[in-house]
């Protein structure tokens, strides 16, 4: 009990408020974060003060965040939402360190992913590298914070994921999947873009702790994979994480 009450108070408290059914927000642990730049360090070849650098970057964003609540706010998502990045911290970090021309993201919801990572877009095109980003969703009615500059970035494609990918021409950067989390469909949709995958491109598996399809789908294309558990801070939600999935290139 005494390892389960602190998690039973928190999910008191917050049942008691107009949250966010699913797809949580929440912030990394101390360690965690530490682990999370350790790792993003050691598969991208980036310094530790690099990495650790591009997360204060977006935690520090406060124009970002004013967007985010501000549209939350008018949009009329829960009451008492508050955005915190958790593992998006991670897929910011691995964008800013590599830039990647071309990202995709399957599965939008409220559109916090895809601000993050087009706010990571607008600093590589400052920085001189310009990418464009893709997100992928079923509903019509989700994506509603994607909007004013960070839509500037790229599109929210309409639809069945596998079909927008399947119709999707272009060589893909960077790739992340958390669109519908049964394990038959990731791993469908990790085959939709295997030949379009450039030399360099990284895949970031928002399932990875519940299945091992992308650690699968790298065995068979001969590529590496890691998994970073996520330590959500003062929430119930036991964390989700990052499955990466990179070339052998990198790590030499
Ligand atoms: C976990 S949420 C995505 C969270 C988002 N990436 C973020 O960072 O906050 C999953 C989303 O996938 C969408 N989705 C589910 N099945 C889909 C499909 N077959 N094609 C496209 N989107 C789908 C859902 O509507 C939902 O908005």
């Amino acid at each position: 009990m005494a390892y389960l009450l602190p998690t039973v108070k928190l999910a008191k408290a917050w049942a008691g408020q107009e949250k966010e059914p699913s797809n949580f927000y929440y912030k990394l642990t101390p360690g965690n974060r530490d682990q999370l730049i350790q790792l993003i360090s050691t598969i991208t070849g980036g310094g530790y003060s690099a990495i650790e650098g591009f997360v204060a970057e977006l935690e520090q964003d406060d124009e970002l965040r004013l967007h985010l609540e501000t549209q939350l706010k008018n949009t009329g998502y829960g009451r008492d939402i508050e955005i915190d990045y958790g593992r998006r911290l991670g897929w910011y970090a691995f964008i800013r360190m590599t830039k990647p021309r071309t990202v995709i993201e399957t599965g939008i919801d409220h559109g916090v992913g895809s601000c993050v990572i087009a706010s990571a877009l607008l600093r590589n095109a400052a920085d001189g590298h310009p990418g464009r980003y893709y997100g992928t969703e079923i509903r019509r009615e989700a994506g509603k914070l994607f909007t004013g500059k960070y839509a500037t970035t790229g599109e929210i494609l309409y639809g069945d994921s596998i079909e927008s990918l399947n119709a999707f021409t272009q060589p893909i950067d960077m790739f992340i999947n958390d669109s519908d989390h049964s394990s038959e469909y990731e791993y469908r949709e990790y085959q939709a873009i295997a030949d379009k995958l450039s030399d360099s491109a990284i895949i970031l598996g928002d399932n990875a702790h519940v299945t091992d399809c992308l650690s699968r789908f790298s065995r068979e294309t001969g590529r590496k994979f890691l998994f970073f558990s996520e330590k959500p801070k003062d929430h119930w939600y036991p964390g989700a994480g990052i499955g990466v999935s990179f070339g052998e290139k990198r790590l030499q």
